[in-house]
């Protein structure tokens, strides 16, 4: 529907910033399942459902705002890519998107592994009874103390990123009389189509060794020379948010060509290469992500193939998705404050929450959805700017949508595909508290972080 469909509802269509926003959908009250959690929905009543819950219900019982997630739905994608991997690849989810001990047992219980680039995450992940062989550890500058943690509790495999670091965990493997599984991440030099902060293949940043000019080759010949490194494989990974393969293509044309030299200089076919992770979700009706089941065949496909020209052994794949996991599953649960209409441009909508419980459309511009979720509506709809309450313009949650023409103060409104980087970047900005996240499954509901609180803040406040 193009915009001038709605010469009521967007009171200020004639000074829209171009490719800025999407056109009002049909039925604003609509859901679509795309950037929806699965048991999304609406009551009789027109209230938005989760888990058989109402939101009012939600709001009332843990305030707001609050990340409201969906433990079926989790679940249920996280299944959907153990499967459509099969047994022949591992799928690691990458905790940076979100990590609570409550996931890492979902996860376990769904017979996924873990993928931790942190002390902190590692020690979520060991406290909720993770394997250890089960993890891996990421991070272009991993200290002493984190690398001896994860040797010594055994993980199983750390991902080298540097020649320093290619020596320090051998070096503590060794003292600790260990030989530690190893991956060497390589940057293979592609350009990612997405965010330049969240690209990480191309050669002119900070992860990884690069291919081109032989380091990753030098990068191996060393590892495989050191007694407490058993190199097991060549990690790339190339961004974030992608919906093209072709990235995934060049980089295992390139991984795939390094194992060749390996094998032709040293006599050894390393047994796996990691893709890492990086596919993209829907945050609006207009993102098309693609199913685990077709990001397995294509990747295997390529995989294979390349192999087969190489005339090498295919190696076991692994994968690494955070947000193709949880980041459709969760929503943020805000109420309104404020309601501004400014003559001829838009209307601000400010909420409870803001930059510090989504940070990502000030950092990325990244685009989002919004719905209103306490009731239905049937008035036209209006363009607004979700805001938060932090005292910075740039404090936005939903740049540009469409919002009923008669939201008010206390309404309750949703802002789906939030369950990635969301709680996981989250800050104490301006002193705000961070939100709950509630976990709703089979109608009943339970906090699994929980909200902070005002003595959370003070007590790192030494005085
Ligand atoms: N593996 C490695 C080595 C990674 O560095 C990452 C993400 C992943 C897997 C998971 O990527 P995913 O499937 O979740 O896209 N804060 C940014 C994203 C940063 C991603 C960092 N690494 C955002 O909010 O978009």
């Amino acid at each position: 529907m193009s915009r001038s469909a709605h010469p009521a509802g967007p009171r200020h269509a004639d000074v829209l910033p171009e490719g800025h926003y999407t056109a009002p959908a049909d039925d604003l009250n609509a859901l679509d399942p795309k950037v929806w959690a699965h048991t999304v929905g609406r009551d009789a009543d027109g209230v938005v459902t989760v888990g058989g819950i109402a939101v009012t219900q939600l709001a009332e019982e843990y305030g707001t705002p609050a990340y409201i997630l969906d433990e079926a739905d989790f679940r249920d994608r996280a299944r959907a890519w153990r499967t459509a991997f099969g047994t022949d690849a591992d799928v690691f989810y990458a905790g940076k998107a979100f990590l609570s001990r409550a996931v890492v047992r979902w996860l376990d219980e769904e017979g996924l592994n873990l993928d931790v680039c942190s002390g902190g995450e590692l020690a979520t992940a060991l406290a909720a009874g993770m394997p250890a062989e089960r993890i891996a550890f990421h991070g272009n500058n991993k200290s002493p103390e984190e690398i001896e943690r994860a040797v010594r509790a055994g993980v199983g495999r750390i991902v080298l990123d540097s020649f320093q670091e290619i020596v320090r965990v051998a070096h503590t493997a060794e003292s600790l009389g260990k030989r530690q599984r190893v991956q060497i991440r390589v940057t293979v030099g592609v350009e990612a189509h997405t965010h330049e902060f969240i690209a990480t293949a191309h050669e002119d940043q900070k992860f990884g060794i690069p291919l081109a000019d032989g380091q990753a080759a030098e990068a191996v010949r060393r590892a495989l020379q050191l007694d407490g490194l058993d190199v097991i494989g060549i990690h790339s990974h190339i961004g974030s948010q992608i919906f093209d393969m072709s990235g995934f293509e060049v980089a295992a044309h390139r991984v795939v060509g390094l194992l060749k030299d390996v094998r032709d200089e040293h006599g050894v076919e390393l047994a796996e290469i990691d893709l890492g992770g990086g596919l993209g979700i829907a945050y609006t009706s207009d993102d098309d992500p693609r199913e685990p089941h077709e990001i397995a065949k294509a990747l295997n496909e390529i995989v294979t193939r390349e192999c087969e020209g190489a005339r090498l052994r295919t190696p076991r794949i692994s994968v690494e998705p955070g947000r193709a996991i949880v980041g459709p599953t969760a929503f943020t649960l805000y109420e309104v404050g404020t309601v501004k209409p400014l003559e001829g441009l838009r209307t601000y909508v400010s909420v409870d929450g803001g930059m510090s419980d989504n940070i990502r459309t000030a950092l990325y511009d990244a685009e989002y959805s919004v719905a209103l979720a306490s009731r239905t509506s049937d008035a036209e709809p209006m363009l607004v700017r979700v805001v938060g309450k932090h005292c910075e313009s740039g404090d936005i949650v939903v740049k540009d949508a469409f919002l009923p023409g008669d939201l008010a103060p206390g309404d309750l409104i949703a802002v789906p595909a939030t369950g990635a980087y969301c709680r996981s970047m989250a800050s104490n900005y301006n002193h705000a508290m961070r939100p709950p996240v509630v976990a709703v499954r089979d109608g009943a509901a339970r906090v699994i972080v929980r909200r902070e609180t005002e003595e959370d803040l003070l007590r790192l406040d030494v005085g």
